[in-house]
């Protein structure tokens, strides 16, 4: 299974939001501001501003930034995920302009005052490659967010999915599997999929993604988590990490 055939039957992360109020507080809005502190904005920041969110699974970051007043565009090559995204946003009655595409394919204008691609570059063949074209979209002085898993704090999930891939069982008989293990750890299915059974993904240093974007012009002003004296320290512990950075400009 290749990771476009694995999101269309399997829509990330497919959060159920029943009003305005699910996106705006509780716990998801409480993940949002720890993305936005990587980038030192609040959400009201977003009032007026063109943001792009390229790999948006099923539309939940993209409907928060549209609910603070931002123009969105908002892309992913899961056509079911498309479909979920733009049915949550018609629910909601905000306007996000979601389009089904590879983002290796995409036109990126240069206009973009946020670009967020948060957990999609590592599930590409060429996550740098990406990194590069979706930097084109950010305007000078525009802010670049990057989420990616970490080599280290990923290692013990990287054993697990080593295992589970040879296992000679069916993908469905996997997906039991997975669920009696992990059910009780995280109440979201997707999330545990995702985790342990989406097809490929590559893991990175900070200091990898650091020389990325400032190779392409632009100044490292956020990391998430923190670490004090090394990133060894997320060694099997904080698996994900969130890099904002800010375009040159001229
Ligand atoms: C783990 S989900 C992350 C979804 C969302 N960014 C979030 O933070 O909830 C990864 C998403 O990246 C999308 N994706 C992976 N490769 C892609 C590509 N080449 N072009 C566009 N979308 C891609 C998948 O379809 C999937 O929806």
């Amino acid at each position: 299974m290749n990771t476009q055939k694995y999101y269309t039957s399997n829509p990330y992360p497919d959060i159920k939001f029943e009003s305005r109020k699910d996106v705006l507080k509780g716990p998801f809005a409480w993940r949002m501001r720890t993305i936005l502190r990587t980038l030192n904005v609040k959400p009201n920041d977003f009032k007026g501003k063109r943001v792009l969110d390229v790999g948006c699974g099923t539309g939940e970051k993209p409907i928060y930034y549209a609910l603070h007043g931002a123009n969105v565009d908002a892309i992913d090559q899961s056509e079911k995920s498309i479909k979920i995204a733009k049915e949550k946003a018609g629910k909601l009655k905000v306007s996000v302009n979601f389009i089904c595409s590879d983002l290796f394919m995409f036109k990126y204008s240069h206009a973009y005052d946020y670009v967020f691609s948060l957990g999609v570059l590592h599930h590409t063949n060429n996550p740098y490659k990406g990194f590069k074209l979706i930097s084109q979209a950010v305007k000078p002085g525009g802010i670049l967010t990057i989420g990616l898993y970490h080599l280290f704090g990923r290692l013990p999930t990287t054993v697990m999915r080593t295992m589970l891939s040879l296992l000679p069982i069916s993908f469905e008989n996997k997906k039991r599997f997975v669920m009696r293990l992990y059910a009780r750890r995280w109440k979201n299915e997707q999330v545990i999929f995702d985790r342990y059974l989406a097809p490929y993904e590559s893991t990175h240093t900070v200091s990898e993604v650091k020389r990325w974007f400032e190779s392409d012009g632009f100044k490292v002003i956020g990391i998430y988590p923190k670490y004090n004296l090394s990133e060894l320290e997320w060694f099997g512990k904080k698996s994900f990490f969130i890099i904002s950075g800010r375009k040159n400009n001229g």
